[in-house]
C-alpha cells in the first residue's frame, strides 16, 4: 500500500536543556533529525516523507536535508502549538494518494527498518498499528497519594512511534479531535476514541525518545554498541 510518513520535529526540546535545538543536536557528529530521517529514507515501504519543523526552521531543515543527500523528504509543514497540531499540519501536506500514513517522532532515531516494515504491514491489515513494548515495572493507579488499584502488568504496554493508520481515517480522527477540542497524548488515542481498532506491534526498548540530557548518554552507548557489532561482522 502507498505509505507516506510524517516526521514531527517542531517541539522546543525544553527538557533537553541544551542551547542547540534538540532536533539539530549532533549525536556522534550527525544531527538527531538526520539520524531519524535516514532510517525512513532507507525503508522500502515508505514512498515520501513530510517533515514538520517550526516555521522559522523550514529553510534550515531544507538545507540540512540537501546536505545529507536525503531524497525522500519532499514536503515540509510548519509546526503547531503542540504535537497534535504538528501532526495535523503534517497531514495537510501528505500526498492525497497515500493509503497509509506513518507518524514518527523526530526524536526517536533508533527505530529500525524491521519495525517500520512490521508496523506498516499490520496497519495495512488491521487499519492501524503502533509499536509498543511491554511495561517492565508494576503500575499502580493512585489518588491523593493512596494506591487505588494495581493494574495487571500483563495487560500494559508503553506505546512508541511509529504509529501507522489508514489515511482517510487518520484525517477523520484528527479533524474530529480538533473540532471537539480533544487533546490526546498520541495519534492512536484519537483513532481509538472513534472506536477503530489499533493493533500492537511489539518493538524494542532501544527505540527511546531522546528527551532529557541522560538520554544522550544512553544514545552514545547504543551507537558504540552498533559500531562494535559492525566491526565484529
Ligand atoms: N513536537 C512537534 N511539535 C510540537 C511539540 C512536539 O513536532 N509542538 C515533536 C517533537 O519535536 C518530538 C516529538 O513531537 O519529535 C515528541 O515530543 P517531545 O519529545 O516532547 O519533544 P519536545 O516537545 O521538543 O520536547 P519538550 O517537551 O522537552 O519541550
Ligand atoms: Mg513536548
Amino acid at each position: 500500500m502507498k505509505t507516506s510518513a510524517i516526521v514531527v520535529a517542531a517541539g522546543s526540546g525544553s527538557r533537553m536543556q541544551s542551547n542547540v535545538k534538540k532536533t539539530y543536536l549532533e549525536i556522534n557528529g550527525i544531527p538527531l533529525i538526520i539520524r531519524t530521517l535516514r532510517v525512513l529514507e532507507q525503508s522500502q515501504v515508505i514512498k515520501e516523507v513530510v517533515l514538520v519543523v517550526a516555521e522559522q526552521d523550514i529553510e534550515d531543515a531544507k538545507r540540512l536535508v540537501e546536505q545529507y543527500g536525503l531524497r525522500k523528504i519532499n514536503r515540509y509543514a510548519p509546526g503547531g502549538e503542540d504535537r497534535q497540531g504538528s501532526v495535523y499540519n503534517g497531514i495537510q501536506a501528505v500526498d492525497e494518494q497515500a493509503e497509509l500514513i506513518l507518524v514518527h517522532d523526530g526524536a526517536r532515531p533508533f527505530v529500525t527498518l524491521q519495525e517500520i516494515e512490521r508496523v506498516v504491514e499490520q496497519a495495512g491489515r488491521y487499519g492501524a498499528a503502533t509499536i509498543a513494548t511491554p511495561v517492565k515495572d508494576t503500575v499502580k493507579k493512585v489518588a491523593d497519594g493512596i494506591v487505588q488499584e494495581t493494574i495487571p502488568r500483563s495487560s500494559l504496554y508503553s506505546v512508541q512511534t511509529p504509529q501507522v493508520f489508514e489515511a482517510a481515517r487518520l484525517r477523520e480522527a484528527h479533524l474530529k479531535a480538533r473540532e471537539q477540542g480533544y487533546q490526546g497524548t498520541d495519534d492512536a488515542s484519537l483513532f481509538e476514541r472513534l472506536g477503530y481498532p489499533v493493533r500492537i506491534v511489539e518493538g524494542s526498548y532501544r527505540n527511546i525518545k531522546l528527551t532529557t540530557p541522560e538520554d544522550l548518554l544512553i544514545a552514545a552507548v547504543f551507537l558504540q554498541n552498533e559500531s562494535e557489532s559492525l566491526r565484529i561482522r
